[in-house]
């Protein structure tokens, strides 16, 4: 089982190593956060111990150039330790998801899904009579996540975007799926803008009982690094 590391160490500190094996660790937080380039550099510490990712990105946010921004020298090593999915509707996500089991072999150090609401959130604001199905179906998901995680002794990492101006849907929405997600991680780390531009503060809000609850890091073009304040 391995600890991957998020590549920067005050994270990893805030982490006790890194996101880790059996556990189901959500990163939330708003737009430009860093959601996405934490996943990214999680699947590129993974691909250097030489094991693969399983990269669901459900909202189109996977660049080749990112990657390439990130990875640096060794890009094409990485890029054939990384199984890339683009789930384009809810419904296709959870095809995905489903077909997760007969995907994981012992070569697999990481799942990530970025964001998981995203298709949620589209197809809810298409159908919202649908609400009801698409609650139980994330639940769902989120359920089968968790498990996964712990009986394949798997790293699963999913991402969510949750958005500081409340307009009228996403104040009917934003607290089910919150709810939802919080309840199945077994780590949250929710990530918060500061004052200091590229600045964010990752605060862990699960588990509870840890000594350390929160850290900052710097957005920068080569991706997320470390910042002591
Ligand atoms: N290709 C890039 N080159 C340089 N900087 C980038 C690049 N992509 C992202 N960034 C920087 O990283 C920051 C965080 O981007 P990232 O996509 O990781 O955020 P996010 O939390 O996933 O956002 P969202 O909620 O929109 O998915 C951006 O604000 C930007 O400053
Ligand atoms: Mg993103």
């Amino acid at each position: 089982m391995m600890v991957i590391s998020t590549g920067c160490s005050t994270l990893d500190r805030l982490l006790e190593g890194g996101v880790q094996p059996k556990n189901l660790t959500l990163i939330y937080g708003e737009a430009e956060t860093g959601k996405t380039t934490l996943a990214l550099q999680c699947a590129v510490n993974c691909a250097r111990m030489g094991m693969k990712t399983l990269y669901i990105d459900s909202d189109g946010s996977f660049t080749t150039q990112r990657l390439i921004q990130i990875a640096a020298h060794d890009y094409n090593q990485i890029a054939e330790n990384i199984l890339l999915a683009k789930p384009v509707s809810f419904q296709q996500q959870t095809y995905v998801i489903d077909q997760l089991e007969d995907l994981l072999t012992e070569n697999v150090g990481l799942i990530v899904i970025d964001t998981i609401t995203s298709l949620y959130r589209a197809e809810l604001a298409e159908n919202p009579k649908k609400t009801f199905r698409l609650n139980r179906e994330l639940n769902r998901q989120l359920a089968y996540l968790a498990q996964t995680a712990r009986v394949n002794k798997k790293v699963i990492l999913i991402t969510s975007q949750v958005r500081s101006i409340i307009q009228q849907q996403t104040l009917m929405i934003e607290p089910v799926a919150t709810r939802v997600l919080k309840f199945w991680a077994d780590v949250v780390l929710n990530l918060k803008p500061t004052a200091y531009r590229g600045i964010i503060e990752a605060i862990l809000e699960k588990p509870e009982n840890r000594k350390l609850k929160k850290c900052f890091y710097k957005i920068t073009r080569k991706g997320i690094e470390e910042h002591a304040i």
